[in-house]
């Protein structure tokens, strides 16, 4: 069989574990060819390939980001675009396409396959763990880690000063990042765009938490949290030319606020694009890995149409369509009667 491979939307520690795993598989068992297109749906459109063999792939399990290179967009942003698509895959003679992306990536694949019968297979990818139809994303653990390192250390020098830092993490839709990180790290305080905070009540808990003779305070903040109506200014929805809204950095933001209403010293860490760079983590490399043999095995299948997903301990096929149909939130179990028993 001749399998096409292309990574689309934000990169993601454990992209090439999926892409070594698929074309490990593909190569010695099913005895395929794999072709990886550059720059996600780009690479299609400006029939730029690269070819991808075990021989190809030695060294890349520990690297970050993908060799394939990766973008936004998709063929529906082109003139006649999924058409155009399908033609040039067949041209290659591409007779069944992985696609390894998030939310928008998928939602898009599973459009291909329905309305053009592109013969894709998805492989859900991000950081912000929250797409629907999986336990886990892979890439997730990685950006915990790395948040939870970079708290770990803010920990000694907010004490030596006794501020407040207010850690930035990614998470548009959804808190993964910040509830798991401010866990493990000892946070404070918690915010979440489940969870639209008063600004004035996480001031009082900072402050009755001096009062009990603690101090220095972290508070996690992910990118997308949002005061509760009413309490502050929202701010402004400026969107990227992909429709996603830019965020302003919300920690910036209410910080002066923070350190008016407490009267500590704040600081601002925005962790940022670090969360998503560099080596997977063990548990990252494993899944992936999982995952991109599992696509392999669901293109072997005919299971077009469908996504690779982790369920419990288990791999397992959904249907495309389920990533787009919800953000997949924090579990309010999680937040509400674990992380934020030690707010405060
Ligand atoms: O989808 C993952 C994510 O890391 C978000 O949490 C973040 O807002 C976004 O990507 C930023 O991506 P970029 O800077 O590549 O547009």
């Amino acid at each position: 069989m001749r399998v096409g491979v292309l990574t689309g939307g934000g990169d993601c520690p454990g992209l090439n574990a999926v892409i070594r795993a698929i074309v490990r598989k593909a190569e010695t068992v099913h005895g395929d060819e794999v072709i990886g297109f550059l720059d996600a749906w780009d690479g299609v459109r400006d029939r730029r390939t690269m070819q991808l063999d075990v021989h190809a792939m030695r060294g890349s399990l520990p690297r970050g980001g993908t060799i394939l290179g990766t973008r936004r967009g998709s063929p529906y942003d082109w003139e006649e675009g999924p058409q155009h698509a399908k033609e040039i895959l067949e041209d290659f003679g591409i007779e069944g396409l992985v696609v390894i992306g998030g939310n928008g990536s998928l939602t898009v694949a599973g459009k291909l396959h329905q309305q053009c019968g592109l013969p894709i297979v998805g492989v859900p990818k991000t950081i912000d763990n929250d797409i629907e139809g999986t336990d886990v994303t892979f890439g997730f653990h990685t950006a915990v880690q790395i948040a939870t390192d970079a708290i770990d250390r803010l920990h000694t020098t907010a004490e030596s000063h006794d501020r407040v830092i207010l850690v930035e993490v990614m998470g548009r839709h959804a808190g993964w990042i910040a509830t798991y990180a401010g866990l493990a790290g000892g946070a404070a305080a918690i915010l979440i765009p489940e969870r639209p905070f008063d600004l004035d009540a996480v001031c009082n808990l900072i402050q009755a938490r001096h009062e009990r003779g603690r101090y220095a305070s972290i508070i996690v903040v992910a990118e997308g949290a949002e005061p509760l109506a009413g309490t502050e200014e929202r701010a402004s929805k400026e969107l990227d030319r992909f429709g996603h809204v830019k965020f302003s950095g919300i920690a910036q933001r209410i910080a002066p606020e923070v350190e008016a209403k407490t009267g500590f010293e704040t600081r601002v860490v925005q962790i940022g694009h670090v969360q998503r760079g560099g080596t997977p983590t063990a548990y990252d490399r494993v899944l992936a890995t999982r995952f991109g043999i599992a696509a392999i095995d669901a293109v072997h299948d005919g299971a077009f149409g469908d996504m690779v997903v982790l369920r419990g301990t288990e791999i397992r096929r959904a249907p495309l369509t389920v990533a787009g149909s919800r953000t997949r939130t924090v579990d309010p179990a999680l937040f509400d009667d674990v992380a934020s028993v030690f707010f405060g």
